[in-house]
């Protein structure tokens, strides 16, 4: 991002407003630090060498570079461009159009002013500089006009406020770390999700933490334990796996185990279920893990033995795939328990979901649109209304109250990966970001958020997504 503007027309104090100390290159800035102050001008050279090796360094690692200079000649310019292009990363001029008065006026209250002759060669400079940079090849101009002295707009303003219509959010809890009171912790988290406006809680199923969340000795409790325990406060939240795999439990034991949920908790039992993909989980727990075209078919015999199960009466049943002497299931789930399907495999497994799901679960990733595509291709071919398979997405953010506490989560959590890639799979951003994604998403067709924030210790963390909520 590169800053136009004459001097005093309010470049640095934007960027003070918008952006971290440390994603800002500032050239005043660096000839206080190799000249003797920041208006040494004979330090200039030396400061232009330092901030081209700058931002050179941390546009190869993919992060914001906010380039504070005057920012009026055009062959600096076409150098930060150059830069930006060479990366990959997006470039952006933000022109600041102050009046010729405001800059002199902010010029005069300066310790140092610049001659009052610079000042106006820059203005004359910035009165045509706009139509220089439209023809430059940047990704966006952005033209920031400065009425008055007052407080520096937002870098994006929020217009109009997103709305994320419609959706409704399952807190999706993945990493425990409850100390010495599990139940402590479980309710304190249980009853922020209710406070923040949650409409549910969900749970992994794994035998081993994933490595993907935390170490394997870190606990993962049995989920349908720890839903039961959920159960039984005070709270209106939705309960249920995402997802359970169908090789952990025969379905009928899971169609028991979801029916007294149901049964307990006032008919608000919720069930995720997928192929399972863990092999060290299954090994270490001596439970079998048939190749994956085996999983999906017992995904299939799964949800047709759960939904015979939780069919009204005794009957025998006898379907496509599962035939059963009786169907005697008490107590029966006292609501219509939705069955989520978890899995992206686009041929087999959204196929299942489109057949006999009442969810499918997708990653909320750049493959969303095409999979959303897919699964109503699939609940066409099948004869099955797409408006009856609802679209749920799983989504880990990193979430600050500002860019400050974004980009220190971004590097707490970020582990190997680079710290760019990580904010970009993890959405990082403050509240009113994830709500401007969150309203395009309701807008995708997607009816549920799944969300599991990657910095989930204590309540707080759960109550301070309350914003995103509502
Ligand atoms: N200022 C202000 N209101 C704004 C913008 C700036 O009162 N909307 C004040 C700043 O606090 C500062 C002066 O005006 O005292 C100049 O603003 P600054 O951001 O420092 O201007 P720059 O464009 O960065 O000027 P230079 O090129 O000289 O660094
Ligand atoms: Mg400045």
């Amino acid at each position: 991002m590169v800053l136009v503007g004459a001097s005093g027309s309010g470049k640095s104090a934007w960027a003070r407003a918008n952006y971290r100390a440390q994603e800002i290159v500032s050239s005043d800035d660096l000839r206080g630090i190799v000249g003797s102050g920041r208006h040494d001008l004979d330090a200039s050279a030396d400061a232009f060498r330092l901030l081209d090796d700058i931002l050179a360094a941390r546009a190869r690692r993919g992060l914001t570079c906010v380039v504070d200079t005057v920012g009026l000649e055009q062959e600096r310019r076409r150098g930060y461009l150059a830069v930006a292009k060479a990366t990959g990363l997006p470039a952006v001029a933000v022109l600041f159009d102050a009046p010729a008065a405001v800059a002199k006026q902010r010029n005069a209250l300066r310790d140092r002013p610049v001659p009052a002759t610079a000042l106006s060669a820059q203005l004359d400079r910035a009165a045509g500089v706009r139509a220089e940079l439209e023809a430059e090849g940047w990704d966006e101009v952005v033209v920031l006009r400065s009425e008055s002295s007052s407080v520096p707009r937002p870098a994006i303003e929020p217009q109009p406020p997103a709305e994320p219509d419609g959706l409704s959010f399952v807190l999706q809890v993945s990493r425990f770390p409850w100390g010495e009171d599990p139940a402590g912790w479980l309710r304190g988290i249980a009853l922020a999700a209710h406070e923040a406006g949650f409409s549910g809680i969900a749970l992994m199923d794994h035998l081993i933490q994933i490595p993907q969340v935390d170490r394997a000795w870190t606990p993962i409790p049995e989920p349908w334990v720890t839903l039961g325990m959920l159960a039984g406060l005070d709270t209106d939240l939705r309960l249920g796996t995402l997802v359970s795999p169908v090789t952990f439990r025969p379905p009928g034991i899971t169609a028991k185990t979801v029916a007294t949920l149901d049964a307990i908790s006032g008919g608000r039992a919720f069930l995720g279920i997928g192929a399972g993909w863990w092999e060290r989980e299954h090994a270490a727990y001596g439970v079998a893990f048939p190749p994956a075209a085996h999983r999906l078919d017992q995904l299939e015999v799964a949800i047709e033995t759960i939904r015979a199960l939780w069919s009204p009466g005794t009957k025998a049943y006898a379907g496509e795939r599962v035939s059963l002497p009786e169907s005697t299931c008490y107590p029966r789930p006292v609501s219509n328990v939705p069955i989520i399907v978890g899995g992206s495999g686009e041929r087999r497994t959204l196929r299942i979901a489109a057949r006999l799901a009442d969810g499918c679960n997708l990653p909320c990733d750049e493959s969303l649109d095409r999979r959303i595509a897919v699964l109503r291709r699939h609940c066409e071919q099948v004869g099955r209304d797409p408006d009856e398979v609802a679209v749920t997405v799983l989504d880990l953010p990193v979430v600050g109250r500002d860019r400050d506490e974004v980009w220190a989560r971004v590097e707490q959590h970020r582990g190997p990966t680079t710290a760019a890639a990580f904010a970009r799979t993890h959405h990082a951003g403050t509240p009113v970001e994830q709500r401007e994604r969150y309203a395009a998403l309701a807008e995708r067709g997607v009816s549920t958020v799944f969300l599991s924030p990657v910095h989930l210790h204590a309540p707080e963390d759960v109550l301070a997504l309350a914003p995103m909520l509502q």
